[in-house]
Parts: structure tokens; C-alpha cells; sequence
């Protein structure tokens, strides 16, 4: 073996610390040198953390320094996508190779870093925690796996990875938002926590995290909530939902006036069609920031809300002769589906030319870090659209947003919980179990949302920058 690689192993077997600092550069924080030390001494360590704490840096610094201290090592990176594998961590590596001093004895590649040399039997590698597989079949003294956003990955890879440390050498760490809470991730803070050494590291510690981000957070989702445990504290989300818009703001919209509606020349019509189990269907009327009385009909067949939907465009275009242009945002699902075909012919056979526009509820977000589905994300932009506006009049500042003094409504939009889902993201309670709870599914509610829908992305996110809407 060659000489500078004894010298490795010889000088920072037991010092990963030390390795950092000599040979990557790494200055490690606190809780990462503490993690780093607890590694090298011990089989299993799992780290659970709020957000931008430096979990990901660690774990690229463990990869390399188990990869030139040990002879002829297997190093097995894991994450639960490929994104975050790829992307994130391996690319993480990449960097803090790049500035090492050990950048030559190493060979980085897109899947594998090998020990130049010695290319078959000296390695780490990256699979996706996808398949029990991909993490099987390994048995070597020297045998290293590191699990990024360990909530995340199934119950099975885990256990696959726990079936195959029997090696004299092996070791284990696990890294995450701690988002779930079920799972090896978990038990190991928890029913399994004598066989882990644990560690917990909060963003409001650390030096890494943005300071106005966690501010942010505080003022939207308040101390104590899930969210704020998960992506700030590193706590175990309690599983508890909540309301997404606080009552407080979502009345206040009833208060505060938007005056200047004719200066924008389109007019939005938001429509939420009545189907199984509901019996209403909702038309909500919008010129700029301004949503006006909310129509509801009883359930009518497709072409009787088509009709509904047309006259009241008529109604509003006689009364605004301002406008020049009309949208409308249907729900797509159920009836919906039925409504938008039957809108867009009758538009196209009497050349109205209106747009017409189809919402997928359960389709992707935008944002998909933040929000399970469009559904989510919809109602987060009005969630913040409706918080500035509240922020606005306690300050005395013009308002963003005006609603209608509907009772319904203002019950519907402040009686819609979200829990944390097992990604951190923002992830909405079921129509039917809030009507299961409340007695009635946010009809109302989705139809003024609906008609702030831009392209399938709320305009309210567009609004937040302060752009005022045609
Ligand atoms: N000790 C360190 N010295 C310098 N930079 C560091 C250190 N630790 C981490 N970083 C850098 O800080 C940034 C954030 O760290 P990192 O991505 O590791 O955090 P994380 O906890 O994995 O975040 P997330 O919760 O988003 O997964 C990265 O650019 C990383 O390279
Ligand atoms: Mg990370």
C-alpha cells in the first residue's frame, strides 16, 4: 500500500475532526466535530435537525474520511431521490474534494469515488434508497453507510441496511429533517435510542441557518407548530393539525377595502361545481384584488352551470364596462371536467372569447418543496396573501386583499387543517374528513382561491411582490 495512504490511516483512524481540518479544509462547527468524533467511536449514529444546519457538509467530510482511513472500505451513500442524492449530497463531496488535499489520491465520479489504484475493492458509491437491493450483498470489514433526509427512506431499505452491518467496522449514519414519526429514523431517537448515539441540532443554534428565514417562519407558522419543529427545531412533528389561515386574518379581509378595481380590466371568475356529497355549486367574482358577493346554486346538471357560470360574466361585464377581458378557473375534478368542455364550446361558438381554465387540484406544485399538491399551494398563497393584508391594516397600510362578508366563507377558509407530510411539506386535510368534521367542504372557499389561479399557480404569489393584476 502506498505510503501516503498508511500515513492516512495511521494519523486519523480515531480523528475525523483532525481530517477535516488538515486535509478537506473543513472547519466543522460544534455539533458536527461532536457527530464526527461520536462516529469513530461508535457503530450508529443518527442526527435529526431543523434546516441548513450542515447536516449534508458532515456527511460528504464522513464519506471521504472513512474512504482514506480504513483499508479497502465500502462507502454507501443514500438519500431517498435521486435529487438529493445526486444532486445534493454527491455534489456536496464533489465540492469539498475539489479543495482538499486529498483531491488526487481520490477518482470522483457521477456514481462512485475510488481510491486511485485500486478501483475494484477501495470505493463509495451512491444508490438511491429506492429498492431493499441496492443496499444488499455488501459484507466487508470496512463498511460505511451514510443516510441523507433519513426520514424519507422506506422502512425496508433501512432494515436491508441494518441487516447488512455485521462486519467488524461498520458504521452507520443517519441525517434528517425529522419528519415522520414512524420508522428506523424515529426509533432511533427513540424506542431504539440505547443502540444510536443521537444528536439533536436546532437552526436557532446553529451559524449556518438564514436568521430572516427562521423569522419568517416564526411570524407564518408560529413556535410550537409542526412546522416550526420540523424546519426549525429538529423536534418530531406532534402530528397535531392545524388551521392553515387563522381565523384573525381571514376576517379581517371582510374589513379592509380595495377602491382602485378600475384600473384592472379582467375579470376572474372562480367556480367550484357542485359534486357527490356536496350540493352547491360556487361562483366567485373577482376584479383586482377585490373578490365581490359569492353566487351559489343548488346542483345543476353541466350545462345548467355552464349557463349560470356565463350570465353571471354578463351580469358583471354590464355593470364594469371597464373590462375588456374574462377569465375563469373551473375545478377539473368530477363534474368540473364536464363544465370546462361544455364553457369552452359555448365561448368558442358565440366568440366570446374568453379563457378558460381547468384546475388540478391534486396535480404537482410548483413549489413541491414546500407543498404536497396544488391544492396546497393554492391555499398557502392565500394564506399569505390574507397575513400581509392583516399586517398591512394593524399598520395602517393599504390592504391587499377584500373578501365578501360571508359567515360561510369566512368558516370555510379559517377550518381548513394542514399537517406536515413525511417530506416537510405543507399538505391539506381531505375534503371529506373536514366535512366529516365541520359539516361542510370549503365550496365557497375554493371558489375564491380558484379564481386567484394563474396557469395552475396562485396570482397571489405573484401578488405578494406587490404587482397589481389586470
Ligand atoms: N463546517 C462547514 N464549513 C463551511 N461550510 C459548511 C460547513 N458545514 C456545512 N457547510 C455549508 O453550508 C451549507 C448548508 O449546509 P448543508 O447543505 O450541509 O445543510 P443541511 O443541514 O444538509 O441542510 P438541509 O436541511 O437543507 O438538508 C452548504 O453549502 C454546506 O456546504
Ligand atoms: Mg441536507
Amino acid at each position: 500500500m502506498d505510503k501516503s495512504l498508511i500515513t492516512l490511516l495511521d494519523t486519523y483512524w480515531d480523528n475525523p475532526v483532525w481530517f477535516a481540518e488538515d486535509m478537506m479544509n473543513f472547519h466543522a462547527d460544534k455539533w458536527q466535530s461532536e457527530v464526527l468524533m461520536a462516529l469513530a467511536q461508535s457503530p450508529k449514529v443518527s442526527v435529526r435537525s431543523g434546516q441548513g444546519v450542515g447536516k449534508t457538509g458532515l456527511e460528504s467530510i464522513v464519506v471521504t474520511w472513512y474512504l482514506c482511513t480504513r483499508p479497502f472500505p465500502k462507502v454507501i451513500a443514500t438519500a431517498p431521490t435521486r435529487q438529493q442524492l445526486y444532486d445534493v449530497l454527491w455534489a456536496e463531496i464533489s465540492k469539498w474534494l475539489a479543495s482538499s488535499k486529498i483531491e488526487n489520491l481520490l477518482e470522483w465520479t457521477k456514481t462512485k469515488i475510488y481510491m486511485k489504484g485500486y478501483s475494484e475493492r477501495w470505493w463509495a458509491t451512491a444508490k438511491t434508497a429506492t429498492r431493499p437491493e441496492n443496499m444488499q450483498g455488501f459484507h466487508e470489514d470496512y463498511m460505511l453507510f451514510v443516510v441523507d433526509e433519513a426520514s424519507g427512506v422506506a422502512d425496508p431499505i433501512m432494515e436491508a441496511i441494518l441487516g447488512t452491518l455485521t462486519g467488524y467496522e461498520n458504521k452507520l449514519l443517519m441525517c434528517g429533517n425529522p419528519t415522520r414519526t414512524s420508522g428506523t429514523f424515529y426509533d432511533s431517537h427513540n424506542r431504539d435510542r440505547d443502540l444510536y448515539k443521537t444528536f439533536k441540532v436546532s437552526s436557532l443554534e446553529s451559524p449556518r441557518t438564514s436568521k430572516d428565514n427562521i423569522e419568517m417562519l416564526k411570524r407564518k407558522y408560529h413556535e410550537g407548530s409542526d412546522v416550526w419543529r420540523v424546519r426549525v427545531e429538529g423536534e418530531f412533528p406532534k402530528g397535531e393539525s392545524d388551521s392553515l389561515i387563522s381565523l384573525e386574518y381571514a376576517e379581517t379581509a371582510t374589513i379592509t377595502k380595495i377602491n382602485n378595481i378600475h384600473n384592472n380590466f379582467t375579470l376572474h371568475i372562480g367556480a367550484d361545481i357542485a359534486r357527490f356529497g356536496n350540493d352547491e355549486s360556487v361562483i366567485a367574482p373577482r376584479i383586482g384584488n377585490k373578490v365581490f358577493d359569492l353566487l351559489t346554486y343548488t346542483k345543476k346538471d353541466t350545462m345548467e352551470t355552464t349557463g349560470n357560470i356565463l350570465r353571471a360574466t354578463d351580469k358583471f361585464k354590464n355593470e364594469y364596462k371597464h373590462i375588456n377581458k374574462v377569465k375563469i378557473r373551473v375545478d377539473d375534478d368530477g363534474l368540473g371536467g364536464g363544465v370546462t368542455d361544455r364553457l369552452r364550446e359555448v365561448i368558442r361558438q358565440e366568440g366570446l372569447g374568453y379563457e378558460v381554465m381547468p384546475i388540478k387540484n391534486g396535480s404537482k406544485a410548483n413549489d413541491e418543496e414546500h407543498y404536497s399538491d396544488k391544492s396546497a399551494e393554492m391555499w398557502g398563497n392565500m394564506r399569505d396573501i390574507l397575513e400581509e393584508n392583516f399586517t398591512n391594516f394593524v399598520q395602517g397600510k393599504e390592504s391587499t386583499i377584500e373578501l365578501p362578508n360571508n359567515d360561510k366563507l369566512i368558516k370555510q377558509l379559517s377550518n381548513r387543517k394542514f399537517r406536515i407530510d413525511s417530506k416537510g411539506r405543507i399538505d391539506l386535510e381531505k375534503k371529506e374528513e373536514m366535512k366529516k368534521r365541520i359539516g361542510e367542504s370549503p365550496d365557497l372557499a375554493d371558489a375564491v382561491i380558484y379564481s386567484f389561479a394563474e396557469n395552475g399557480i396562485s396570482d397571489l404569489s405573484l401578488l405578494k411582490g406587490g404587482r397589481i393584476w389586470g
